[in-house]
Protein backbone atom coordinates (compact mmCIF):
# COMPACT_ATOMS: atom_id res chain seq x y z
CA UNK A 1 0.00 0.00 0.00
CA UNK A 2 1.05 3.41 -0.72
CA UNK A 3 2.48 5.13 2.13
CA UNK A 4 0.11 8.28 3.57
CA UNK A 5 1.80 11.59 3.43
CA UNK A 6 2.08 13.35 6.57
CA UNK A 7 2.80 17.40 6.90
CA UNK A 8 4.72 18.47 10.09
CA UNK A 9 3.93 21.63 11.25
CA UNK A 10 6.45 22.82 14.02
CA UNK A 11 7.71 26.46 15.63
CA UNK A 12 10.23 25.27 17.26
CA UNK A 13 13.06 23.28 18.11
CA UNK A 14 11.59 20.35 16.18
CA UNK A 15 12.80 17.24 17.95
CA UNK A 16 9.38 15.45 17.50
CA UNK A 17 9.01 16.39 14.28
CA UNK A 18 12.84 14.64 14.14
CA UNK A 19 11.33 11.47 15.84
CA UNK A 20 8.34 11.29 13.49
CA UNK A 21 10.41 11.53 10.63
CA UNK A 22 13.22 9.38 12.32
CA UNK A 23 10.47 6.54 12.99
CA UNK A 24 9.22 5.91 9.70
CA UNK A 25 12.70 6.04 7.64
CA UNK A 26 14.11 3.56 10.43
CA UNK A 27 11.40 1.23 9.12
CA UNK A 28 11.14 0.29 5.51
CA UNK A 29 7.63 -1.07 6.10
CA UNK A 30 6.46 2.55 7.70
CA UNK A 31 2.82 3.18 6.70
CA UNK A 32 3.97 6.91 6.57
CA UNK A 33 6.80 9.28 5.39
CA UNK A 34 6.96 13.00 6.76
CA UNK A 35 6.54 14.59 3.26
CA UNK A 36 6.67 18.20 4.19
CA UNK A 37 7.73 20.24 7.26
CA UNK A 38 5.91 23.72 7.98
CA UNK A 39 7.57 26.39 9.79
CA UNK A 40 6.52 29.45 10.86
CA UNK A 41 9.17 30.68 13.13
CA UNK A 42 12.71 31.65 10.32
CA UNK A 43 15.68 30.13 11.88
CA UNK A 44 13.69 27.78 13.91
CA UNK A 45 15.46 24.49 15.16
CA UNK A 46 12.89 22.43 13.22
CA UNK A 47 14.27 23.56 9.71
CA UNK A 48 17.88 22.89 10.29
CA UNK A 49 16.54 19.15 11.39
CA UNK A 50 14.48 19.11 8.07
CA UNK A 51 17.91 20.38 5.68
CA UNK A 52 19.91 17.07 8.05
CA UNK A 53 16.95 14.54 6.86
CA UNK A 54 16.13 15.67 3.99
CA UNK A 55 12.06 16.74 4.26
CA UNK A 56 11.44 19.70 1.98
CA UNK A 57 10.38 23.13 4.18
CA UNK A 58 7.49 25.28 3.56
CA UNK A 59 8.49 28.73 5.10
CA UNK A 60 5.80 30.51 6.06
CA UNK A 61 5.09 34.31 7.38
CA UNK A 62 1.67 34.48 8.71
CA UNK A 63 2.42 38.01 9.18
CA UNK A 64 2.76 38.92 5.42
CA UNK A 65 -1.17 37.74 5.05
CA UNK A 66 -4.20 40.00 5.22
CA UNK A 67 -5.85 37.34 7.51
CA UNK A 68 -5.18 34.18 9.45
CA UNK A 69 -7.69 32.68 7.10
CA UNK A 70 -5.58 33.86 3.92
CA UNK A 71 -2.36 32.57 5.67
CA UNK A 72 -3.98 28.82 6.27
CA UNK A 73 -5.48 28.89 2.35
CA UNK A 74 -2.19 29.30 1.00
CA UNK A 75 -1.20 26.38 3.64
CA UNK A 76 -3.33 24.18 2.20
CA UNK A 77 -2.91 24.90 -1.69
CA UNK A 78 0.79 23.72 -0.70
CA UNK A 79 -0.53 20.93 1.31
CA UNK A 80 -3.06 20.00 -1.57
CA UNK A 81 -0.11 20.09 -4.23
CA UNK A 82 1.91 17.89 -2.17
CA UNK A 83 -0.77 14.92 -1.45
CA UNK A 84 -0.72 15.28 2.12
CA UNK A 85 -3.47 12.93 3.78
CA UNK A 86 -2.59 14.62 7.13
CA UNK A 87 -1.30 17.19 9.72
CA UNK A 88 0.70 16.18 12.61
CA UNK A 89 1.31 19.48 14.69
CA UNK A 90 4.50 19.52 16.82
CA UNK A 91 5.06 22.44 18.82
CA UNK A 92 3.53 24.69 16.02
CA UNK A 93 2.67 27.69 18.00
CA UNK A 94 -1.09 29.25 16.73
CA UNK A 95 -4.45 27.97 17.24
CA UNK A 96 -6.05 27.15 13.95
CA UNK A 97 -8.93 28.69 12.46
CA UNK A 98 -11.61 26.59 10.41
CA UNK A 99 -9.77 26.91 7.19
CA UNK A 100 -7.77 24.26 8.09
CA UNK A 101 -9.76 22.43 10.03
CA UNK A 102 -12.37 21.92 7.61
CA UNK A 103 -9.81 20.96 4.69
CA UNK A 104 -8.53 18.42 6.83
CA UNK A 105 -11.47 17.25 8.82
CA UNK A 106 -10.33 14.76 12.07
CA UNK A 107 -7.12 14.36 10.16
CA UNK A 108 -5.06 16.88 12.39
CA UNK A 109 -2.67 15.46 15.58
CA UNK A 110 -1.02 17.38 18.29
CA UNK A 111 1.18 16.44 20.89
CA UNK A 112 1.19 18.49 24.13
CA UNK A 113 3.03 18.05 27.30
CA UNK A 114 0.72 17.78 29.95
CA UNK A 115 -2.23 15.19 30.75
CA UNK A 116 -5.35 16.61 29.55
CA UNK A 117 -7.52 18.47 30.23
CA UNK A 118 -5.00 19.49 33.07
CA UNK A 119 -2.52 22.15 31.83
CA UNK A 120 -3.62 23.65 28.43
CA UNK A 121 -1.55 26.46 26.34
CA UNK A 122 1.70 27.34 26.92
CA UNK A 123 4.60 25.98 29.41
CA UNK A 124 2.28 23.14 30.94
CA UNK A 125 5.16 22.02 32.67
CA UNK A 126 5.99 24.38 34.18
CA UNK A 127 1.89 24.85 34.70
CA UNK A 128 1.90 21.80 36.42
CA UNK A 129 5.16 21.99 38.31
CA UNK A 130 3.76 25.23 40.02
CA UNK A 131 -0.21 23.55 40.91
CA UNK A 132 2.25 21.12 42.68
CA UNK A 133 1.14 18.33 40.56
CA UNK A 134 2.67 14.97 41.52
CA UNK A 135 2.05 13.26 38.01
CA UNK A 136 2.89 14.86 35.08
CA UNK A 137 2.41 13.48 31.48
CA UNK A 138 1.55 13.60 27.67
CA UNK A 139 -1.21 13.70 25.93
CA UNK A 140 -1.79 13.33 22.16
CA UNK A 141 -4.80 14.63 20.65
CA UNK A 142 -7.31 15.35 17.70
CA UNK A 143 -7.34 19.14 16.56
CA UNK A 144 -10.68 21.21 17.33
CA UNK A 145 -10.94 25.35 17.46
CA UNK A 146 -9.88 25.58 20.98
CA UNK A 147 -6.72 25.10 23.25
CA UNK A 148 -5.65 21.42 23.52
CA UNK A 149 -8.91 20.90 23.83
CA UNK A 150 -9.83 18.04 20.93
CA UNK A 151 -10.66 14.56 21.67
CA UNK A 152 -7.68 12.69 23.09
CA UNK A 153 -5.86 9.88 20.98
CA UNK A 154 -3.04 8.84 23.78
CA UNK A 155 -1.89 9.71 27.21
CA UNK A 156 1.37 8.78 29.44
CA UNK A 157 1.90 9.55 33.07
CA UNK A 158 5.31 10.25 34.86
CA UNK A 159 5.77 10.88 38.41
CA UNK A 160 6.78 14.17 39.59
CA UNK A 161 9.65 14.47 41.69
CA UNK A 162 9.88 16.12 44.98
CA UNK A 163 13.20 17.82 44.10
CA UNK A 164 12.07 18.44 39.95
CA UNK A 165 12.56 21.50 38.29
CA UNK A 166 10.76 22.40 34.69
CA UNK A 167 14.68 21.68 33.77
CA UNK A 168 14.68 18.15 34.88
CA UNK A 169 11.29 17.29 34.97
CA UNK A 170 10.45 18.34 30.89
CA UNK A 171 13.66 16.34 29.71
CA UNK A 172 11.89 13.44 31.13
CA UNK A 173 7.89 14.40 29.69
CA UNK A 174 10.23 14.98 26.10
CA UNK A 175 11.46 11.18 26.18
CA UNK A 176 7.71 9.96 26.77
CA UNK A 177 6.27 12.03 23.36
CA UNK A 178 8.94 11.01 20.81
CA UNK A 179 7.91 7.67 22.00
CA UNK A 180 4.26 8.43 21.74
CA UNK A 181 3.61 10.31 18.97
CA UNK A 182 5.67 8.13 16.55
CA UNK A 183 3.49 5.13 17.91
CA UNK A 184 0.06 7.56 17.46
CA UNK A 185 1.02 8.79 14.06
CA UNK A 186 1.67 5.14 12.92
CA UNK A 187 -1.16 3.84 13.81
CA UNK A 188 -3.63 6.79 12.43
CA UNK A 189 -1.68 6.01 9.16
CA UNK A 190 -2.94 2.98 9.23
CA UNK A 191 -6.62 3.65 9.70
CA UNK A 192 -6.49 2.17 13.66
CA UNK A 193 -7.60 5.38 14.90
CA UNK A 194 -11.10 5.75 15.35
CA UNK A 195 -13.31 8.53 16.70
CA UNK A 196 -16.53 8.38 18.21
CA UNK A 197 -17.88 11.36 19.44
CA UNK A 198 -15.00 12.25 22.09
CA UNK A 199 -13.90 8.76 22.71
CA UNK A 200 -11.07 7.85 20.52
CA UNK A 201 -9.96 3.79 19.87
CA UNK A 202 -6.79 2.31 18.72
CA UNK A 203 -7.43 -0.29 17.34
CA UNK A 204 -5.21 -2.67 17.87
CA UNK A 205 -3.40 -0.84 20.74
CA UNK A 206 -0.08 1.60 20.27
CA UNK A 207 2.26 -1.35 20.70
CA UNK A 208 4.25 0.06 23.31
C1 LIG B 1 6.54 19.65 22.87
O1 LIG B 1 6.75 19.58 24.26
C2 LIG B 1 5.09 19.48 22.53
O2 LIG B 1 4.41 18.70 23.46
C3 LIG B 1 4.59 20.90 22.57
O3 LIG B 1 5.64 21.67 22.05
C4 LIG B 1 6.87 21.03 22.32
C5 LIG B 1 7.66 20.97 21.05
O4 LIG B 1 8.94 20.51 21.29
N1 LIG B 1 3.38 21.03 21.81
P1 LIG B 1 9.91 20.17 20.07
O5 LIG B 1 10.05 21.42 19.23
O6 LIG B 1 9.31 19.02 19.33
O7 LIG B 1 11.21 19.79 20.74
Amino acid sequence: MAKKRVAVFASGSGSNFEAVVSASVRDAASPYEVALLVCDKPGAGAIERAERLGVPVYAVRPKSYASREAYEADVVRELRERGIDFIVLAGYMRLVTSVLLDAFENRILNIHPSLLPAFPGLHAVEQALAYGAKVAGVTVHFVDGGMDSGAIIAQEALAVLPDDTADTLYPRVQVIEHRLYPAVVRAFAEDRVRLDGRRVVVEGGLGL
